[in-house]
């Protein structure tokens, strides 16, 4: 069988649409019928479970210190001792949650913190940035339910961020239409060419998704073009509208594919059909990546 295809949702900028994506990518690839695994690296505030509608739950988890093993565990020296334990599919199940989107999540978690600085302490640096990766190849690969792992990134390049990079190679991008965005991406370019160089990881940018879109100004209809001059086919299929019905269902823990075709507004229905677009042709390109 093929391996799980991954991709980190990632930019170096803060509110650009990382998480949305990787929810809506991820209800999306849900709708075409592939099972999907998001694991949430961007901090401890929790914003996958809260989109996803399971904050809750992750939260009275970690009151009642039910909280072992997590997200950061999978990256620090306990694991190993976890599963020699419990064993290594029980081990992947109990950092699972599943969610009515039907995806499933291994949540953030406020050790991601601490494991940051631990990180940042190993000297080797293949040691510092494979924690993930080995993760999902040894204990996520093996259990075989997955079709597509995506990772949502923090909006910065921190230790976690690297293992992220490391663990999916494949990153995706949401960008809104601005000048100053189209300079984010290039530098972004730049930044994984550097990887590439400097570690000898393949981390390639393999979609742009451009988002927040307002059909209304021609100044976004110019800015897209000059995406697509630039960055041609990493250019998504699709751009996602500016959907005020993304923020409603986001804020109600839900996405837009829990809403029925009558409750669905104009811009909500574009936006959907723009992941559904995407994600397929997604699942297509992290394909003929491997
Ligand atoms: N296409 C869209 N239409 C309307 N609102 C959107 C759209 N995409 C994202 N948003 C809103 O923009 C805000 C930022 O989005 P999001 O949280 O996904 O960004 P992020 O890149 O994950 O941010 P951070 O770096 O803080 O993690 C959220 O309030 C989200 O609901
Ligand atoms: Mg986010």
């Amino acid at each position: 069988m093929a391996k799980t295809r991954r991709a980190a949702l990632y930019l170096d900028k803060g509110g650009t649409g990382k998480t949305t994506s990787a929810v809506h990518l991820g209800a999306a690839l849900n709708e075409l019928g592939y099972s999907v695994l998001v694991v949430d690296l961007a901090g401890k505030q929790g914003d996958c479970a809260d989109a996803l509608g399971i904050l809750e739950e992750v939260q009275t988890d970690i009151e009642n210190e039910d909280d072992f093993p997590n997200v950061a565990t999978t990256m620090g020296s306990r694991w190993s001792d976890v599963a020699d334990m419990v064993g290594d599919e029980e081990a992947v199940d109990r950092l699972v949650y599943q969610t009515n989107a039907g995806i499933d999540l291994i949540p953030a978690h406020p050790d991601l913190d601490g494991l940051d600085a631990d990180l940042g302490n190993i000297d080797n640096v293949d040691e510092r940035y494979n924690r993930l990766q080995t993760f999902l190849d040894e204990f996520v690969e093996p259990v075989n339910r997955w079709d597509v792992v995506l990772l949502d990134m923090p909006g910065l390049a921190n230790n976690i961020t690297y293992n992220g990079l490391w663990a999916a190679q494949n990153v995706v991008t949401p960008v809104s239409m601005g000048s100053f965005e189209l300079k984010q991406a290039r530098s972004l370019e730049d930044d994984l060419e550097q990887i590439r160089s400097n570690y000898g990881q393949d981390v390639r940018l393999r979609m742009l998704i451009p988002n927040l879109f307002d059909r209304r100004t021609t100044l976004h209809a110019d800015l897209l073009e000059r995406f697509e001059k630039e960055f041609a086919d990493l250019v998504a299929p699709e751009f996602v509208v500016d959907s005020q019905q993304i923020r409603t269902v986001t804020e109600a823990g839900q996405t837009l594919f829990d809403l029925n075709e009558d409750s669905l507004l104009k811009t909500g229905k574009d936006a959907r059909d723009a992941f559904l677009a995407n994600a397929e042709e997604l699942y297509y390109r992290l394909g003929e990546s491997q």
